[in-house]
Formats: structure tokens, sequence, C-alpha cells
């Protein structure tokens, strides 16, 4: 049965500009081009989910700008299912201003209509949720929102993954009913409170604590951990690739990590799947660009 995810979360315009090098406070710096391109956390793990194969669905707002009829247009030549974006016309689409330099960024992030989405519309859109096999959060929408959707996830028992970016503080009541949480590092110890000299398996066993299933953590070139409430734990390597753009990484690994926890994978499995789909999507300039299909994930030979 192909695999149904469900994707909460934002829509931006990704405005990204390439500089040798970004500025500090108060200089200028010339740039060397600029881009406008189909951006969001909650975008990007669409896209990388209905390129990978599974059936997907997303649940957002966009403004009532050139920019939103722009992001409709792109995700439903994906496949993707966009019944549940609401169009909203007084208030401008999300924005993320990104300095692109050396392969690494700096975001700015506005919410703009993805502060718009309200407990309301996941009532109104249930039925997407009560049909997906994974419901995919993170959190540039407002965080009551993305609260009352992992409860009403939970509630139609499905399976909750959370990742906690941007990074803050969430509360309990939310993270009971996260089946998976995907951090990376400085959102885990954000989050794990367990200060600064705590190892990585006391912060992610702090976050089990707190009533989640499963951390897994996103180590950047370190590759990713896990660990289960039922005490499985383990590591994959980060497979080496030329980085052109680490935009969405983070993205396209909750995507390929839910794709293949929806398809029956085991969480170690899911990890490595995931792993191989952030090597491929750092390959391309943009957030959405390089989120492979599920042949290219299959063809692709870990170094
Ligand atoms: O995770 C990357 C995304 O975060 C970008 O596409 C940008 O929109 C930012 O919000
Ligand atoms: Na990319």
């Amino acid at each position: 049965k192909t695999p149904q995810v469900v994707v909460i979360g934002s829509l931006n315009m990704d405005l990204v500009v390439e500089a040798d090098r970004p500025p500090q406070m108060g200089e200028t710096v010339q740039g060397n081009q600029v881009h406008f391109i189909p951006g969001g956390k909650g975008a990007n793990q669409a896209v990388a989910s209905a390129r990978l194969g599974a059936k997907t669905a997303m649940l957002g707002a966009v403004g009532g700008d050139a920019f939103g009829g722009e992001l409709l247009s792109a995700l439903k030549q994906e496949g993707i299912d966009m019944e549940a974006v609401k169009t909203l016309a007084d208030i401008h689409t999300g924005i993320a201003s990104i300095v692109l330099s050396q392969g690494d960024n700096q975001i700015i992030f506005v919410a703009g209509a993805n502060g718009q989405v309200t407990p309301a519309d996941i009532d109104l859109f249930e039925q997407k949720i009560a049909q997906a096999d994974v419901v995919l959060l993170q959190l540039e929408i407002p965080l009551e929102t993305v609260v009352y959707a992992a409860a009403k996830a939970k509630e139609l028992g499905k399976t909750v993954v959370l990742n906690p970016a941007p990074a803050r503080v969430l509360p309990d009541e939310l993270l009971r009913n996260v089946d998976v949480l995907i951090p990376n590092e400085s959102e885990l110890y954000l989050l794990a409170q367990t200060g600064a000299d705590a190892k990585l398996e006391e912060a992610m066993t702090a976050l089990l604590q707190k009533g989640v299933g499963t951390v897994v953590t996103t180590l950047g070139s370190k590759g990713a951990a896990y660990l289960t409430a039922q005490g499985e734990s383990g590591s994959v390597p980060c497979h080496r690739v030329t980085v052109v753009d680490t935009t969405g990484a983070g993205d396209s690994f909750n995507a390929g990590f839910s794709y293949a926890l929806a398809s029956g994978a085991a969480v170690g499995d899911a990890v490595a799947f995931a792993t191989k789909v952030a090597a491929l999507a750092v390959t391309k300039l943009g957030a959405q660009a390089g989120m492979p299909t599920l042949a290219q994930v299959e063809e692709f030979t870990a170094e």
C-alpha cells in the first residue's frame, strides 16, 4: 500500500542571496546572485515526501499575493494534495530571507500567512489527518496549532513526527504526543534543558522521559543518532557528497524518515534511509530542487 503522509506546516518564498561571505552587523557586502525559490519547512518536507512516492497532503496557509499563487502551483505540480492550504487575502505569504555563502546559510523567517494556521483548520481538515499514516509537523506555524494537531493525530491513532525547528522550548503536553522527535543538536539541547555539558545520550534520554517515543538527532556531517523508549539505539554516519546548499537538509531528512516509517520500516532503517535522502538533497541549490525520488535514493551508493 502506498504510504500516506500529511504535512502540517509552513510554506515560504525563499529569497536566496548568494555571497562570498555573510555581512557583519552594520556592514554591506556585494552579493553575487539572487533567487526567489519555493521553501518553508512544511512545503519542503511535503515536496520530499511526494518525490519519494508517498501520497502527500499539506495543511497550511499562503497569502493572497503572487508568491502564494506560485507556491500553490509549485506544490500541486509535485502531485501534493493542496486542498487544505488556505489563501488569506489580507496577509503576505511567508518569507525566508536567506544568505547563502560557502554552501552554508543564515535565515530570517517572517511567518506571514503561516502565522494564521489555527486549531480550527485542523478540525476543518481532520479528514486529511484521518487518511494519513504519518503526520509530520514543524514549528513555523503557531505552537498552539502544533499542540492541537499532535493531540488530534494521536486521538486518530496516527504516528506523529515532529521536527522542532526553528528551535524553541516545548510544553510536555506536546512532547507526550510525539512518536518521533527529530531535532538537530542545538534543538536537542534546548529542548532537553540538560545544561551545556550534557552528553548526546543524556539529552535524548531526558526527552524520552518527557514522553517522546523516539528521538532521532541529526548531527550534520556526523550523521544521525537515535534512541527509542524501548532502549534501542544506534547511529548512522553521514555520506560524503559535494555540498552546494544545506538549506532544507533537515527537511529532507524528516521527510525521508517519515516516508520510510509510513512504509513500515523499523527506526534504524528509516534513519539510514533519511540520511541518504539528505545527502542527495544538499547537492543542489534551493531547499526543494535537490529532493530526490525513490529511484535516486535506491541508486545512491553510500561512500
Ligand atoms: O528548513 C529550510 C527552510 O526554512 C527554508 O526553505 C526557509 O523557508 C526556512 O524557513
Ligand atoms: Na538543496
